[in-house]
């Protein structure tokens, strides 16, 4: 057995698990759903999600990783021996697998999107040609196959490389990467004639906009955006060393992911209103619209270049965390190496997810109760996995985990002082469960 690794630097744990949580869920799935729901009053209650829910999860998750020391089904066999909570494990490292085989095509499309914006596709191009240039890229199956596999390679590549190594470095370098060319791309944006309209609709709330469906999209998008339920942040917290404070480090992770995705926002709505587009245009927003868009703005050509390969550089530092997550667990629990557990695992990944890239194109007749095998997996995940592994996270650690280990883990051995111990335990003994339990039966169209 290898010896266990570990973050080395405050910076290393808080870049990692920032790149985990900054993903196509900030820069492709938050602007359009923002868009869907009308605005800033969704933004709003997504931050209450972020702040009751989302950031109680994520410190019970890193309290069990560094409790447990082990993968995320390890570390629960650890914490509580002989009982069943470590399904939440099972279920998290599940959800990891499936999300990073359907995760993988779409990291994929941003690096087919980085070669057409290098090559200079979208310009002199009809918004119906570049709608049909879409269709036509996401339905041929060598075209998808070929670069979500390069994404698992890349993927692979860095987690069989190692934590400190591997993972730490490479999110050290590119979450930073990442903030600088969103803000480059906030500064165009904001310098557009027509830009504060974009704002307006960002930043002034109109709470009639508000409705159950707003509550559900801002709760559930909480959870894909952290990373939560999904095995990834047990994982890196089994790699947080003693002296890390974990409180401060989730409160910063969530502020640092939420400002991220409203900065995403800053880079596109001025961008759309400035050219009288509609924002509430779904999943195409990023791929299909903005492409129509950029060829109108004055640097233009460098902008979508930047914008897809920002896209790219998410999509990469959120899939090394799910691969770690899968191959953490075939380390421990079949005793074989990091490079071994990495080859064995993305292959498999590969396997599973080339149905999901198929599923667009030539299998896209097949269906899974009225879903394509993507959109299947996205909701399997999404809507059951995470969150009943989350469930049984915050239930676990409100009501069974020991309180002595808590305090030990929040306050490092009685090192720190902490404030916010008593609201924690509150929230997540009441609040969050209740939430979280709404959200689920909502989901699956119960309430
Ligand atoms: N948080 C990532 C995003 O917003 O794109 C998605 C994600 C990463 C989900 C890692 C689950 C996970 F384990």
């Amino acid at each position: 057995m290898e010896k266990r690794e570990s973050f080395k630097t405050s910076f290393g744990v808080f870049a990692a698990a920032v790149g985990s949580a900054v993903g196509l869920g900030n820069i492709w799935r938050f602007p359009y759903i923002v868009g869907e729901n009308g605005g800033a009053a969704f933004i709003l209650v997504y931050l209450l999600c972020v702040a009751i829910i989302g950031l109680p999860v994520l410190l019970s998750e890193f309290i069990v990783g560094r409790e447990g020391k082990l993968n995320a089904i390890g570390s629960y066999k650890k914490v509580a021996p002989n009982t069943k909570w470590y399904l939440s494990g099972v279920l998290g490292v599940m959800s990891a697998f499936l999300i990073l085989s359907f995760y993988s095509v779409i990291a994929g499309w941003t690096l087919e999107y980085v070669f057409k914006a290098i090559t200079n596709q979208f310009v002199g191009k009809s918004p119906v040609e570049i709608e049909s240039m879409f269709t036509s890229f996401i339905t041929n199956p060598v075209k998808s196959i070929a670069w979500q596999l390069l994404i698992l390679t890349i993927t692979c590549y860095i987690v069989a490389t190692g934590i400190e190594k591997g993972i730490e470095k490479y999110s050290s370098i590119l979450v930073p990467a990442l903030v600088g060319i969103i803000i480059i791309l906030d500064i165009r944006a904001l310098t557009l004639p027509g830009a504060s309209e974009g704002m307006k609709f960002l930043f002034k709330p109109d709470f009639s906009k508000v409705n159950g469906k707003v509550i559900l999209d801002a709760l559930g998008h909480s959870f894909f955006s952290l990373s939560l339920g999904a095995g990834t942040m047990i994982t890196y917290g089994s790699y947080i060393k003693k002296n890390e404070n974990l409180g401060t480090s989730a409160l910063k992770i969530g502020i640092a992911d939420t400002l991220i995705a409203i900065l995403a926002g800053v880079a596109i709505f001025p961008v759309v209103f400035a050219f009288g587009i509609q924002p509430n245009s779904g999943p195409g927003l990023v791929f299909i619209t903005l492409p129509n868009v950029f060829p109108k703005i004055p640097g233009g050509y460098i902008f979508s270049v930047l914008f897809f390969v920002l896209l790219a550089l998410a999509a990469v530092t959120s899939t090394i965390s799910m691969l770690e997550a899968v191959v953490a667990y075939a380390m421990e629990r079949f005793n074989i190496s990091r490079k071994k557990a990495s080859i064995i695992t993305t292959i498999l990944i590969g396997i599973v997810g080339i149905f999901a890239a198929l599923s667009n194109g030539p299998l896209s007749h097949i269906l899974i109760f009225e879903n394509t095998f993507l959109n299947f997996l996205d909701k399997l995940t999404a809507n059951y996995f995470m969150t009943i592994g989350s469930l049984i996270t915050i239930l676990f650690v409100g009501w069974k985990l020991d309180k002595s280990i808590i305090e030990n883990q929040i306050t490092n051995e009685g090192i720190l002082k902490s404030s916010y111990q008593g609201t924690y335990y509150f929230i997540t003994r009441y609040i969050s469960p209740l939430a979280i339990i709404i959200v689920f039966l909502a989901s699956i169209g119960i309430i």
